[in-house]
């Protein structure tokens, strides 16, 4: 059993059909440090405000890196997490590339499952909702050189989430950035680090400002490639065929991106994973072949893509609206999530 120190008292709850994304956060969090080469055992404490070092270097060189995880809440109270292993195993590997110790992903879990049974109240239940899980990692050395720290900080912090994007699921407007870049080759895309996050700010300020939602990053070596929109990785449906970028190394495994390429070969569908360049969603989208876009992420769920705005002109895809590819993964998808489905891959695990 995990050590508990509860809070003094608890927040009043938001308005549950009016959470947005990230705004809200629950009463607890998971908290583990690590010093003199090893993880203590986590615990849960009230969630507050960290004291920290103006020089703790997760503050200059942002060693630090998360996952993001989503747990339901059923009619009968009874609560379940998604692929929640495979979070953290992709934060071990984030961890690696960060030059970050690894945890054990065990006992982590146990620790979280009672965070969860204990902040059970904070689980929305209504379609289209659930308790966002951020797993966090953070350097908290006091020190300025350059080096890899000695002493991190391990938290999670739950936050009941509805949509990501503030239009729910109406088609998202996509502006293909042809000039800022993400990630490179050798570089750290495919881990889950704060710096991807801060570098892709820009490219998607400047899409806002033109009137869409996100952009989408191509290949920093010749700006020719799609890898992914930074919170969602991105599907084409072209000649019926399901195509999506492969992992070459600047492009996060996506574990939404791996559900739904499982869903569609057990389903019959046609996937290809594999470079695909602009010039050819460009033809397609020209010769009437690009059936459907979408994006897949698990914040950002299964979002279909309407707009793809490149070189000053905007691609409308499937006349702006959700394909039937795209519904079919939504619906299969958020049904295995919310137990409407049966759990046909064995992704879904019970908390209490
Ligand atoms: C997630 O989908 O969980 C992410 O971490 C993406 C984030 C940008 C919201």
């Amino acid at each position: 059993m995990t050590k508990i120190t509860l809070c003094n008292e608890r927040k009043a709850k938001p308005d549950f059909s009016k959470l947005g994304f990230g705004k809200y956060f629950t009463d607890h969090m998971l908290l583990m440090e690590y010093k003199d080469g090893k993880w203590g055992e986590p615990e849960i404490v009230p969630f507050k405000p960290f004291e920290m070092s103006p020089a703790s270097n997760i503050l200059h060189y942002a060693q630090g890196i998360f996952e993001g995880a989503k747990a339901y809440k059923n009619d009968k109270g009874e609560i379940t997490v998604f692929r929640i292993d495979d979070n953290f195993i992709r934060m071990n590997n984030s961890a690696r590339r960060l030059c970050m110790p690894e945890f054990d992903s065990a006992k982590v879990k146990a620790a979280l499952f009672d965070l969860l049974k204990l902040e059970e109240s904070w689980i929305p239940t209504a379609k289209g909702t659930a308790l966002y899980i951020r797993p966090t990692m953070i350097a908290d050395q006091e020190q300025l050189g350059v080096h890899a720290s000695k002493i991190y900080k391990f938290f999670i912090i739950l936050s009941p989430v509805g949509s990501y994007y503030a239009h729910g699921l109406e088609p998202t407007k996509i502006l293909v950035e042809d000039f800022y870049t993400r990630a490179t080759i050798g570089g750290t895309g495919e881990a889950k680090c704060m710096g991807n996050y801060a570098c892709s700010l820009m490219g998607g300020e400047k899409a806002a400002s033109l009137g869409y939602d996100q952009c989408l990053w191509l290949d920093a070596a010749e700006h020719k490639y799609v890898e992914e929109v930074g919170s969602m990785n991105m599907f084409f449906v072209i000649n019926n065929v399901v195509v999506t970028p492969a992992l070459v190394g600047s492009i996060l495994p996506g574990i939404t991106r791996n559900s739904c390429i499982q869903v569609l070969k057990k389903y019959g569908y046609k996937v290809e994973e594999r470079r695909i360049s602009m010039d050819e969603v460009v033809e397609a989208a020209n010769n009437g072949t690009l059936n459907e876009a979408f994006g897949s992420g698990t914040a950002a769920v299964i979002s279909p893509v309407g707009v793809l705005g490149y070189k000053g002109k905007d691609i409308i895809i499937n006349n702006g609206q959700m394909g039937p590819i795209t519904e079919f993964l939504y619906k299969k998808i958020t049904g295995i999530q919310n137990r409407e489905e049966p759990d046909e891959f064995g992704w879904v695990t019970k908390v209490n």
